[in-house]
């Protein structure tokens, strides 16, 4: 059975970046045959000082979004990262097969460290951890936005690196799959820029009030033009709100540019909106309904359960290879 698995980082409030980018084509492909291994990646929040309560608050919120798009928890797994120690163990063996150069030449890392040249030893190690994470349960396929394609390279250099190193196909190889038209929804006011947790302004929140995303929608950013048509360098916000459109509809951008192509921008927006609304209240409706059934600890508890079977028997194969066990 193919074997999804995926993570989202307790930093902040989730974002329409995160839900089109990633929860959305979860949500899809869960119907599929496959088991997915959901979980909250609350260690690779600690890369950047973040208090106790907000981390447990984005934490739960996280967890409760995550039920609200539907997760079956009959067939699939969700859980807390921290609650598996075998992630940080693999973490900390898998270090000794990265060289520092690699490393050095993560895009995320490199941009972090431009802003902040201070920064934690876990925020240039974070990749490493995330192997982990995809090798700890012989994932195939890691759903991802646009922005983590270069951690699941990463992964599958390891995996080759690792397998002909020890001559055995110990780690599974991973793909990665992101949503067609929506693998780098942009932030608003600034459509250069990715839409993201850390970065307010111009961002939609999943939890946002309605009449607050629709204004957002139409104080989008756009141009002076007249033309509804996707060009990322000529016209981002513009582009940016055909690739909201179109994946939350499930149609592609060409059909939207036709269907677009006699609107002004401000009937444009407001259609747009309307669809950013509808779909984002249904499943604010569901996240109430959740939160009010206070069931998250308990299924974290049972998903961690499960989760530490599989990933302590494939941490035990790991040290038995490599020698550290005697
Ligand atoms: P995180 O928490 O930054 O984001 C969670 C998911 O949302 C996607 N995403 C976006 N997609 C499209 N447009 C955007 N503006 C946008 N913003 C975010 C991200 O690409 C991601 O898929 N390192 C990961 C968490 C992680 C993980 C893993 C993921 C830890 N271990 C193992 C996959 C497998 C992260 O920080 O995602």
């Amino acid at each position: 059975m193919i074997r999804i698995l995926t993570a989202i980082k307790p930093t902040g409030q989730l974002t329409l970046g995160n839900y089109i980018g990633m929860l959305k084509n979860l949500k899809e492909m869960q119907h599929k045959k496959c088991k997915c291994f959901i979980f909250i990646a609350n260690l690779h929040a600690l890369t950047k000082p973040i208090e106790k309560k907000e981390l447990q608050k984005n934490s739960i919120d996280i967890a409760t979004f995550y039920l609200a798009i539907g997760l079956d928890l009959k067939k699939n797994i969700l859980f807390l990262q921290s609650d598996v120690s075998a992630h940080s163990e693999l973490s900390v063996i898998l270090q000794n097969y990265f060289y520092i150069g690699e490393l050095k030449r993560m895009t995320q890392f490199k941009n972090e460290f431009k802003k902040n040249k201070n920064n934690y030893l876990g925020l240039f190690l974070y990749p490493v951890l995330m192997v982990a994470d995809i090798l700890l349960y012989d994932a195939n396929i890691v759903p991802v936005g646009e922005d983590q394609i270069q951690h699941i390279e990463l992964t599958r250099n390891l995996v080759n690196r690792f397998n002909n190193l020890y001559k055995k196909n110990v780690f599974v190889m991973p793909n990665y799959i992101v949503n067609k038209t929506g693998k780098r929804i942009m932030n608003l006011l600034d459509p250069k820029q990715k839409m993201s947790k850390s970065n307010p302004n111009g961002v939609i929140f999943l939890k946002d009030k309605p009449n607050i995303i629709y204004k957002k929608i139409m104080s989008a950013v756009t141009d002076s033009e007249k033309k509804i048509k996707y060009d990322i360098i000529n016209k981002p916000g513009i582009s940016n709100l055909l690739q909201i459109y179109a994946s939350l509809k499930g149609i592609d951008i060409k059909k939207c540019e036709e269907y677009f192509k006699n609107y002004c921008y401000l009937d444009f927006k407001r259609e747009v909106a309307n669809v950013v609304v509808s779909e984002i209240s249904t499943l604010q409706k569901k996240y109430r309904e959740i939160s009010k059934s206070n069931i998250i600890n308990k299924v974290l508890k049972s998903g961690a359960k499960k989760a530490n079977e599989i990933a302590s028997k494939k941490i035990k194969k790991i040290k038995e290879i490599i020698g550290l066990k005697i």
